[in-house]
């Protein structure tokens, strides 16, 4: 067990970063609080969806193109990944990658994290993975690289996550990322791109409701865990491509006018307004490079599947 190892299996949810995004005019929730086991159980189930294609795209590119990728990770590397989640994407790398040094998978989940890793040792015996429960859009810490040991620090951030930050917080985490890498590491990450709407929306909006589940369980989350009595049934989660802006935005709906107790204080609601969950923000492949370049990082190459929905690159 190292340091950076937290036993704690759940991030505690803050009551003040929940309430002050609640009793302001623009209504708003932060959407690390999707992530509990059961939150990561049904995001699994969004990305086996017809609708969602952006998991079976990004795949389909990782196998396609395996032997570049590989060859532009390059070998002693150890590999660090973003919100690491089922690892679904990574055993590919895992099992490609012959020579790598160390896996570090860093996850806010800190019990879906130690159920997966207890099966990644099962299937990689071999390989030294060491788990980090942490939130990896905040500032953390990662055991030092020994100097002179000419191992390399490649980052892992597929699954188009980086669109689901902000611009001022996608540069700071990539700023991060640079600085973590050092001067021979790299970043392979996953991108989303700009494309029709109804695609983009129906990825969304799936017919079997499971994003709208997904939505909810933020609220569910809120009840057992602040004592909230949302009433889950008088939200509607609503999504839709926000052009202007460039993303996807999530939403929850109040069906009617309510009040809500949340860890004492009462929220209310009027019929009609909306509780901002997430953005999904999505990149043309120009629009993706000069954010990378803005935070010193250059793109050495990048895979697109031929339809064009979904791009990885290797930045360095
Ligand atoms: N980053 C992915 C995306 O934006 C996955 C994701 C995050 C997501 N939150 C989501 C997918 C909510 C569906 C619903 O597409």
């Amino acid at each position: 067990m190292n340091q950076f190892h937290k036993e704690s299996s759940q991030q505690a949810l803050g009551t003040d970063e929940v309430l002050s995004g609640l009793l302001t005019s623009e209504k708003s929730l932060p959407a690390k609080l999707f992530y509990d086991k059961r939150g990561s159980e049904l995001f699994d189930e969004i990305c086996r969806l017809d609708e969602y294609y952006q998991t079976r795209t990004e795949l389909w590119i990782l196998k396609h193109y395996l032997p570049e990728i590989i060859s532009a990770v390059g070998s002693g590397v150890q590999l660090v990944e973003y919100g690491s989640g089922s690892s679904l994407k990574t055993r590919i790398l895992l099992q490609a990658l012959g020579d790598l040094v160390s896996y570090l998978p860093i996850d806010i989940s800190g019990e879906y994290l130690n159920e997966v890793v207890q099966r990644l040792r099962e299937q990689f015996p071999f390989l030294n993975i060491l788990p980090v429960s942490a939130d990896y859009t905040k500032p953390f810490l990662l055991p030092n690289l020994v100097p002179g040991s000419g191992i390399r620090r490649v980052f892992f951030f597929p699954g188009s996550t980086l669109g689901n930050l902000d611009e001022p917080e996608a540069i700071g985490l990539l700023k991060r990322t640079r600085r973590l890498a050092g001067p021979d590491g790299g970043l392979l990450i996953g991108i989303d791109l700009k494309k029709d709407r109804t695609i983009l929306e129906a990825a969304y909006n799936d017919s079997r409701g499971v994003t709208a589940a997904f939505n909810k369980n933020i609220l569910h989350r809120l009840n057992t865990e602040m004592g909230a009595n949302f009433s889950l049934s008088e939200f509607r989660h609503h999504a839709y491509y926000n052009e202007p802006c460039g993303r996807i935005e999530m939403h929850l709906v109040s069906l009617r006018p309510q009040t809500v107790t949340i860890a004492g204080s009462d929220v209310f609601f009027r019929e009609g307004e909306m509780i901002h969950t997430e953005n999904s923000y999505k990149y043309t492949p120009e629009e993706f490079e000069e954010l990378a370049a803005r935070a010193d990082f250059l793109s050495k190459k990048s895979w697109v599947d031929p339809e064009q929905r979904f791009a990885v690159y290797y930045l360095s």
